[in-house]
């Protein structure tokens, strides 16, 4: 069977591509160069990103819902957490391997937020983490990040409180909440934060956060006005039937996928797999 470093994606002849680190991040802000984000939770979706030149890659507890069949990330656990980001930081030489504080995991403060992320770089070679909320979870940010570890903040709608927020819908909508949810970004970034990921916010907002910041916004469902971008990459590669508004599905690997399983299932059927080709003679 084949392992994630026998990847055909690997091209020997690419000039040799230097790791991104948190300083990138500055960097690309400075300099206008768009972020790109994307979720990966196994080693052989993450061996194929970061040989596409993807930045920055996501162990997003969205694994919840796209590998564990959740409905909300809720019931993500820290331990369903670390052997993902251990994988996907195993196999992507290159790009800055993000991991998701889950939900119960740093809400009871500072310490609790502290020991959970130092598990998780202690455990998976993860370079960073990310944690959702503004000011109320600042401590939490400024303790992780006074201990060496770079932090992600998470805006605009949180899947974590969907309860709280009535469900997917559009954050930052009216002044109070603009305002509201600027202040959350200037209370995460004077916590240390290194980025925030905007979630589904009005693109007027998104443009507001990112223009008031120092630091890069990378968003999902906030327009183009951020520095960087970041997709669900079941949701990118069109993976299952329903796609959000904010998200383009760039293949249809989910029709692909079903389309190879059946050819696979009609020629064992028919007898006509495995052939010579695919036999071994004495
Ligand atoms: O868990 C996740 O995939 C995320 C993205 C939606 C940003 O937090």
């Amino acid at each position: 069977m084949a392992t994630p470093g026998d990847n055909a994606v690997q091209d020997a002849a690419a000039p040799r591509r230097r790791r991104y680190r948190v300083h990138h991040l500055a960097q690309a802000k400075e300099q206008g160069t768009k972020i790109t984000m994307l979720t990966a939770y196994d080693a052989l979706t993450a061996a194929v990103f970061d040989a596409a030149g993807i930045d920055l890659l996501l162990v997003g507890d969205s694994i919840g819902n796209t590998m564990h069949g959740h409905t909300t990330t809720l019931p993500v656990t820290v331990d369903d957490m670390i052997p993902a980001a251990r994988a996907v930081a195993g196999a992507a030489p290159h790009a800055l391997v993000v991991v998701d504080l889950p939900f119960g995991s740093y809400e009871a403060g500072p310490e609790q937020a502290l020991g959970t992320a130092v598990r998780l770089m202690k455990e998976t070679g993860a370079a960073a983490v990310k944690l959702e909320g503004g000011r109320t979870v600042a401590a939490q940010i400024r303790a992780i990040t006074d201990a060496g570890i770079p932090v992600f903040g998470h805006l605009g709608f949180t899947p974590q409180s969907e309860h709280a927020l009535g469900g997917h819908r559009v954050q930052g909508r009216g002044d109070d909440a603009a305002e509201a949810l600027c202040a959350d970004a200037l209370a995460v970034q004077e916590a240390g934060a290194v980025a925030v990921v905007l979630e589904m916010t009005t693109v007027e907002v998104a443009a507001r956060a990112t223009e008031i910041l120092r630091i890069p916004t990378i968003g999902i469902g906030a327009g183009a006005v951020t520095d960087g971008q970041v997709l669900v990459w079941t949701d990118m590669a069109g993976m299952t039937d329903w796609t959000p508004k904010f998200a383009r599905r760039f293949a249809e690997l989910g029709t692909a996928l079903r389309q190879a399983a059946e050819d696979y299932a009609s020629e064992v059927r028919a007898g006509t797999f495995p052939d010579a080709a695919h036999s071994f003679e004495s």
